[in-house]
């Protein structure tokens, strides 16, 4: 079956980037001038989504205005001759009929999918999550979604991290198929370096089954009293075999201050009109902290 749907679950509270997201949203954090959920919504957009809903609550409503007509904002461009910025705010605005899910509580990442359900109903469907960014990341979706059309089972997005730092992620136990693709055996959630299955580690980037609403709805919370993700396609390989992509962009987590941080400086050097500023003051400083600090 055609997958047509993506679920972007945003509703989670940020603790990692508190105080920062009590009352503004991690996913609209600016990576340079772009909010992070917009690169999320234009990898959909890419990748030839049709339908993209948002899992969100009520301390999330920055996401619905980004996404929303804003006149006045248009009219003012509009009359200050500001053709550019008008074409791209007109662009936001409409490339999208967004679907706006509530999730009430907070109860984790599978009961935020779970959510959902209503929406997506007996379809197969994209999860990305909302703080993940993914260089290329719509030729992710477009690989994994190969797979998925050949095999019509779920697919979960791996790359691969330095076995010391394996304990950050959940990690898969897989056999290597074909290229990149990987059968999955089980999965590990935070493992310790020397007891992890594997370096593969999730990214955030999921193609599931309906079947996959079936175990959500029978997973007990887990870790932190929530209805974790991971625990329910635990439950799917039971049933169903899954594979793993692995992916070889890079990944930026911008949910933590220091890996957002990465990613506005990497995102940086990457844009044309501002690399060569950003090149030479970071040399700069570079310079100057090398004085102060024993590197
Ligand atoms: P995270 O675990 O990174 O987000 O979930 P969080 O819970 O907001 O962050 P911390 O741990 O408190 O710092 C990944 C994505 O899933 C969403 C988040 O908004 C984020 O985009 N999420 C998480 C939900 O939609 N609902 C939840 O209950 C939990």
């Amino acid at each position: 079956m055609h997958v047509r749907k993506a679920v972007l679950p945003v509703a989670g509270w940020g603790t990692r980037f508190l105080p920062a997201t009590k009352a503004m949203p991690k996913e609209m954090f600016p990576i340079i001038d772009k909010p992070v959920i917009q690169f999320i919504v234009e990898e959909c957009i890419d990748a030839n989504v049709e339908n993209i809903i948002f899992v969100t609550g009520r301390h999330k409503r920055p996401i619905e205005h980004h996404f929303d007509i804003n006149t006045d904002l248009e009219k003012h461009l509009e009359e200050c001759n500001k053709t550019g910025l008008l074409e791209n705010i007109r662009q936001i605005s409409r490339w999208i009929n967004p679907i706006y899910v509530r999730q009430k509580e907070q109860l984790g990442l599978g009961h935020a999918v779970l959510t959902a359900e209503p929406v997506v109903g007996e379809e197969p469907f994209i999860v990305s999550l909302g703080d993940i960014v993914v260089e290329d990341g719509s030729s992710v979706i477009e690989e994994m979604l190969s797979i998925y059309n050949k095999y019509g089972r779920s697919v979960i997005a791996v790359f691969e991290v330095p076995q010391e730092e394996v304990g950050k992620y959940g990690v898969v136990d897989a056999v290597h198929l074909d290229g990149p693709v990987y059968s999955i055996k089980d999965l590990v959630e935070k493992p310790s370096p020397d007891k992890a299955p594997s370096n593969l580690a999730i990214v955030g980037r999921y193609i599931f089954t309906p079947r996959i609403f079936e175990k959500l709805r029978v997973t007990k919370p887990g870790k932190g009293g929530e209805i974790q993700l991971t625990d329910a396609i635990k439950l799917l390989l039971e049933d169903e075999q899954v594979y793993a992509y692995k992916v070889e962009n890079k990944v930026y987590d911008t949910g933590t201050p220091i890996g957002y941080i990465k990613t506005i400086i990497d995102i940086a050097l990457q844009r044309e009109d501002i690399k060569d500023e950003m090149f030479e003051f970071l040399q700069d400083i570079i310079n100057k902290h090398s004085q102060c600090i024993d590197i």
